[in-house]
């Protein structure tokens, strides 16, 4: 099974994406996270990615329909993925459809994540990740069971994203709206996209992105 979690920036992609492997085994595909590593790890991608990162813009498709273009052939992925964060722009989506056409494969759901552009910001600002195991956790929203102990790993280390900061969080905004929000009537047209209501809580939006899942 291949299917996208298409939504703006905070709109739970990570968290759900998370919660749907565990349940159905999909391999998560985050080309956000795949970016992050590359720009702790100084490559070659990852000094170009950076900059692009920190300004809330795209990254070329050049680079990340490379990198899910080589992802995709590793074993983990024969089971099917879980796209998190691509495609994100309408050249994305075509080379996706030409990848998955030369294995005989097709894109059988687009899940969109529907949220208000206000509650993003807040989700943004408040969120912070386990510096160890990459479990996702919100001031408010989302806090460990034990206040600075990661409930996945027990790890005490945590992070926040560079790009998560009020004005780079308004520029995500305004290039999903501008870049990726076209690939919505694109999906519509060949029929995968569903949408669900991404205000409600977290597990209620898991509950929606599994039924939609169970109809497949
Ligand atoms: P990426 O890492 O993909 O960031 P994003 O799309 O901006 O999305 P986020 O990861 O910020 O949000 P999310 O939807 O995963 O939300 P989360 O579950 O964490 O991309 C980063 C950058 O990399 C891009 O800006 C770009 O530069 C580059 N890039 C990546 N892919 C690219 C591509 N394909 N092409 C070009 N460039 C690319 O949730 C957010 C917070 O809200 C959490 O704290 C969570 O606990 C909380 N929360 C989640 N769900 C709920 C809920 N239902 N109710 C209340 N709170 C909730
Ligand atoms: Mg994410």
């Amino acid at each position: 099974m291949i299917v996208i979690l298409l939504g703006p920036p905070g709109a739970g992609k990570g968290t759900q994406a998370t919660r749907i492997m565990e349940k159905n085994g999909l391999v998560q595909l985050s080309t956000g996270d795949m970016l992050r590593a590359a720009v702790a790890a100084k490559t070659a991608v990852g000094i170009k990615a950076k900059e692009f990162m920190d300004s809330g813009k795209l990254v070329t498709d050049e680079i990340v329909i490379g990198i899910i273009a080589d992802r995709i052939e590793e074993d983990d992925c024969r089971q099917g993925f879980l796209l998190d964060g691509f495609p994100r722009t309408l050249a994305q989506a075509e080379a996706l459809d030409k990848l998955l056409t030369n294995k005989n494969l097709k894109v059988d759901a687009v899940i969109e994540m529907k949220v208000n552009d206000e509650s993003l910001v807040d989700r943004i600002t408040g969120r912070y990740t386990c510096a160890h195991c990459n479990m996702g956790y919100h001031d408010t929203n989302l806090k460990p069971q034990k206040a600075g102990v990661c409930d996945s790993c027990g790890s005490t280390n945590f992070n926040r994203r560079s790009d998560d900061n009020r004005k780079t969080v308004v520029a995500r905004l305004a290039t999903y709206h501008a870049q990726t929000a076209p690939l919505l009537p694109f999906y519509k047209e060949k029929g995968v996209l569903r949408t669900i209501d991404g205000m409600a809580n977290i597990d209620d939006v898991t509950i929606q992105i599994n039924n939609v899942l169970s109809k497949l």
